[in-house]
């Protein structure tokens, strides 16, 4: 794989979308404004992250309530305690039956007063109906997705989350049919809300959507996840210092990873799309 990997990176580079310079960026607010989140999931601007926009006693409350609940797992192996589900490399009938036997959890952590997840919704929702448009979570045969998925990342090493992209996912055909699908016509986004955080643990993100003839031959085409290093050496980054108290949305098809963290960095995150013109659906 190494060694492939090295061949390729000499005979033919990772190929897909590259930003200019005007939208490969995060603007940075101190106050939550809706409208820049619009933006990105127009496809009009990289990212945008806004600062210490969740007050600190629900920041509290999360984390407490996050490493508490009786539905926090931990794999083996895999870098990352969380609560919630996740449609990554799955059919769609598992995800939804995994997103409703752990509902009640998800909304445990999340129900705390002032929370983020609730203000981002409405925030965004009041946004949305002024262009006509709605947010609501996905759903498929009466079932809804997750509403988020809480997750604290403990990797060491370069990368506590590796290098992947958040739209590769979204083609999986054991989840044919699910209208997260539709986002892939618009843009794949992603929501991150940082209620805990010690030291390290950016966000690193690289001037580059892969096509799938890139994930093809790296063997990604479905999930995404996993771009060797030498891969991405050729395109411009950002490195995104992230504290306790952000939220920050910014498009998931650029390849994108969380880099060295020590102690605890918890996030409740979703994704996020327009479907069509009037709808904005997330999931998990
Ligand atoms: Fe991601």
């Amino acid at each position: 794989m190494n060694q492939k990997a090295s061949t390729r990176q000499e005979t033919q580079p990772l190929s897909g979308y590259r930003g200019d310079a005007g939208y490969f960026r995060f603007e940075e607010r101190t106050e939550f404004d809706p409208e820049l989140v619009l933006d990105v999931l127009r496809g009009r601007r990289l990212g945008v992250i806004f600062r210490g926009v969740i007050p600190a006693k629900a920041q509290r409350a999360i984390t407490d309530r996050f490493w508490a609940s009786p539905a926090r797992r931990h794999r083996p192996g895999e870098p990352s305690h969380y609560v919630g589900s996740y449609h990554w490399n799955k059919s769609v009938e598992t995800y939804l039956a995994e997103s409703e036997a752990v509902r009640v959890d998800v909304e445990n952590v999340l129900d705390v007063p002032d929370s983020p997840w609730a203000s981002f919704r409405d925030g965004v929702s009041t946004a949305l109906a002024r262009h006509g448009a709605t947010l609501r979570v996905a759903r498929m045969h009466g079932t809804s997705a997750g509403p988020a998925l809480i997750r604290a990342w403990t990797g060491a090493g370069a990368f506590s989350l590796a290098p992947h992209d958040d739209a590769a996912q979204c083609k999986d055909p054991r989840q044919a049919g699910f209208e997260i699908q539709r986002t892939l016509e618009h843009e794949v986004c992603a929501v991150n809300m940082c209620v805990e955080h010690e030291q390290g643990g950016r966000l690193v993100i690289w001037n580059i959507r892969p096509d799938d003839p890139s994930r093809d031959e790296l063997g990604l085409r479905d999930t995404g996840f996993g771009y060797p290093a030498d891969v991405l050496a050729g395109f411009d980054e950002i490195r995104l210092d992230i504290r306790q108290g952000d939220v920050y949305v910014f498009n998931g098809a650029h390849v994108h990873a969380v880099d060295a963290t020590e102690g605890n960095r918890t996030n409740v995150s979703c994704l996020i799309g327009f479907t069509d013109d009037r709808t904005v659906v997330t999931w998990t």
